[in-house]
């Protein structure tokens, strides 16, 4: 699914795409943001159900920011949140792009300006030591995955929001990753709703817990 073209100049245009498997999620829902005030690029958000997954009904908003109105954006990305959290009555909202989100557009004296940064119902599973540029110049956590809230935090598999190093999962040179993109792509893994997936570390848990008792 796709957004229509978007931008301000006519020799920049762009769309936010999403790929999805049929099999895994239905798409329920889609609500182009408006406002040329807040974005260059306007969020294209767009809703998934699933069955697979412990989180039944979630919300994407992707954003490839401004680099020069990063700050801006990422701190408008909160209205998108209320607009469309209100419109399906659901606050499992992840949000996900190229944010710019680190070195010269976004210092650590600029998150005071945003949002997502002073309000702490916003996880951002992306650290800022994480470096999503494909290039040794540069060092920088432009790429992010945030999350709100505590249901969706705990529906993310542990530890699986990280970056996905294309040279060396596919075995390719650094030089033909810099062909596809001057980013690597982000990554997060959210739990199976799978029974026995699920029951696992519980089952464990349980047995540690009897281990114990009978001591
Ligand atoms: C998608 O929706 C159909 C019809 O409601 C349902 O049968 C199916 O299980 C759903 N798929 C997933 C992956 O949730
Ligand atoms: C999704 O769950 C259904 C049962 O709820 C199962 O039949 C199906 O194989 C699952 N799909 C995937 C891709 O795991």
């Amino acid at each position: 699914v796709s957004s229509d073209s978007l931008g301000n100049s006519p020799s920049d245009l762009q769309k936010y795409v999403f790929i999805y498997r049929t099999d895994t999620v239905n798409m329920t829902g889609q609500h182009q943001y408006k406002s040329k005030e807040s974005f260059v690029r306007e969020p294209f958000v767009v809703r998934f159900q699933s069955q697979n997954t412990t989180i039944r009904d979630f919300i994407l908003v992707p954003l490839h920011s401004e680099p020069s109105r990063a700050v801006l954006e990422i701190n408008k990305l909160y209205d998108v949140f209320v607009e469309v959290s209100k419109k399906w009555n659901n606050k499992n909202v992840m949000f996900l792009g190229d944010f710019h989100a680190s070195c010269a557009y976004v210092t650590r004296q600029d998150r005071k300006k945003i949002r997502l940064y002073t309000n702490s119902d916003f996880n951002w599973l992306i650290q800022d030591r994480e470096d999503t540029t494909v290039t040794d110049l540069t060092s920088c956590a432009y790429d992010r995955i945030i999350v709100y809230g505590e249901p969706f935090l705990r529906a993310i598999k542990p530890f699986t929001a990280k970056v996905f190093k294309i040279d060396t999962e596919f075995k390719i040179s650094r030089s033909q990753v810099v062909e596809l993109s001057d980013h690597y792509p982000v990554e997060v893994v959210l739990k199976s709703s799978a029974l026995f997936l699920q029951a696992t570390p519980l089952l464990i848990l349980m047995i540690i817990q009897s281990f114990l008792s009978a001591l």
